[in-house]
């Protein structure tokens, strides 16, 4: 067994994961060819993985580990009055500044974090040369039109969040789910949001995935659960590897609420550009059920037959993004050491989530060693992610995986020929144990599935 010799602690840097990430295939640019489109961005064979990895990892603790939420896929597009009834057609804004001189849009309350296009050294509007405007108020939603003709009754517009098209929808869910409060509803989907100043790779993008929950209380419950909520998606990110230290939940101050929400707290990660939203857990009240029954004329209330009970439930929301819980994980995953003298960049991340479980490596392509390989990858992949690899240098091969935060490598030798057991080696570890072939599905199984913590400091 190699030790991996030293450790440089928390050498992760953005610029290291963008790297990592189009080194692999993890993110590309998008539109590269024809010089990327502003902030939006295209997940290659291991983003998808990963991503859907993190997806099904939230679906998991959602729905499949309870039984009192339920799942739904609501369209992008939705009537323009639900955008009028949630407030964001008249508020959804940032306030945006422009700069005559150099032409570029900033938001106005991030100036201080931003870098002057002309003169990076100073902050937008600091600059001698810079002429910036009085702040206004612009819109973050993108408009489209629908149907063939261009006129302004087929406005509509790509759904700044997924959490109006559960609203709309909860009195189709109450009738036909055979629920009654305390009860949820869970969708994952992509939103849009024209940001002025996106940034920080997949951070803060025009097009990205949410993960968001409604939550239906009887008001008098909706502190307990907001509570409940709060702790319980804390615990996701940390079950599921992230550091505890790097993890913090922050209240929000009662001039940062928004417009709906009586109490809203942050799951905040430290990511290299300091403590940064992740999640946000928000007791919005009976807000948006009051709203959408205003604008559309339909009741939205819960009616309890047994007791003639009848009331508008409060709504807990917790409120994840898919592609900064992934950042997320890659900065807390990513490290570097040094293994037999050579410098190897390693993610350490939840075998849940990496985006291969295990690679088959024959140790040389010859005497019958792939084709003994190719038999032993052929009992893994319908089980579980697998990759098959006999290019190159064995060594080179481990690295290709550590990069990609495969936990296993499988490797066939001479003495597979003799006996029929293979080495496994481990990512983290560097520990490498004899396996029978015939046990190695359950092996990996057990080891895949045991609890996981990161070895990263
Ligand atoms: N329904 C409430 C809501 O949408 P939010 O705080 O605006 O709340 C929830 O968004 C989560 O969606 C954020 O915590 C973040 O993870 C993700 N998110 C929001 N805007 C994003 C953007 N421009 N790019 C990437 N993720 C974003």
């Amino acid at each position: 067994m190699v030790e991996p010799t030293t450790r440089a602690s928390d050498a992760v840097t953005m610029d290291k994961i963008v790297a990592l990430c189009k080194r692999r295939g993890f993110i590309f640019a998008s539109s590269e060819i024809y010089g990327g489109l502003g902030s939006t961005y295209d997940y290659g064979h291991y983003g998808v993985l990963l991503k859907t990895n993190v997806k099904n990892e939230w679906w998991r603790a959602m729905v499949q580990e309870r039984d009192d939420i339920v799942a739904l896929d609501s369209a992008i597009l939705q009537h323009p009055r639900t955008w009028e009834a949630s407030g964001h057609l008249a508020g959804f804004t940032d306030p945006m500044v422009d700069c005559r001189t150099c032409g570029q849009r900033f938001r106005a309350d991030h100036l201080g974090e931003l870098q002057c296009p002309q003169k990076p050294s100073k902050h937008p509007g600091e600059a001698d040369a810079c002429d910036l405007t009085q702040a206004r108020d612009f819109n973050l939603m993108f408009e489209t039109t629908m149907g063939p003709v261009k006129d302004s009754g087929a406005t509509v517009y790509l759904r700044p969040e997924t959490a109006q098209g559960i609203f709309v929808n909860f009195k189709n869910v109450l009738q036909f789910s055979r629920k009654k409060p305390p009860f949820g509803i869970a969708q994952v989907g992509k939103s849009f949001r024209n940001e002025i100043t996106p940034g920080n790779f997949v951070f803060r993008t025009r097009e990205f995935e949410q993960m968001e929950m409604e939550f239906f209380v009887a008001p008098d419950e909706a502190p307990r659960w907001y509570d409940y909520w709060k702790a319980a998606r804390h615990a996701w990110y940390v079950e599921l590897g992230i550091r505890a230290d790097h993890l913090r939940l922050r209240e929000h101050d009662p001039d940062e609420l928004s417009h709906y929400s009586s109490a809203t707290a942050d799951v905040e990660y430290l990511f290299p550009i300091g403590w940064s939203e992740l999640e946000g857990i928000a007791n919005r009240g009976d807000f948006d059920l009051k709203q959408h029954t205003e604008f559309s004329g339909q009741k939205l209330e819960y009616f309890d037959g047994q007791t003639g009970e009848r009331y508008v439930p409060h709504v807990i929301e917790p409120a994840a993004g898919a592609d900064r819980a992934l950042l997320a994980f890659l900065v807390d995953a990513y490290d570097e050491d040094e293994v037999g003298g050579e410098p190897r960049t390693v993610l350490r991340i939840h075998p849940r989530l990496a985006p291969v479980k295990v690679a088959v490596l024959p140790h040389m392509r010859k005497d019958g060693l792939p084709e003994l390989a190719r038999e032993v990858y052929g009992s893994l992949r319908g089980r579980m992610q697998s990759e098959y690899d006999e290019g190159g240098a064995i060594g080179k091969r481990y690295r290709r995986q550590d990069e990609i935060g495969t936990p296993y490598c499988v490797t066939i030798d001479h003495e597979t020929l003799e006996n029929r057991t293979v080495t496994v080696r481990e990512r983290d570890s560097l520990t490498q144990d004899r396996v029978a072939i015939d046990d190695l599905p359950g092996e990996l199984a057990a080891r895949l599935a045991a609890p996981w913590r990161s070895p990263k400091q």
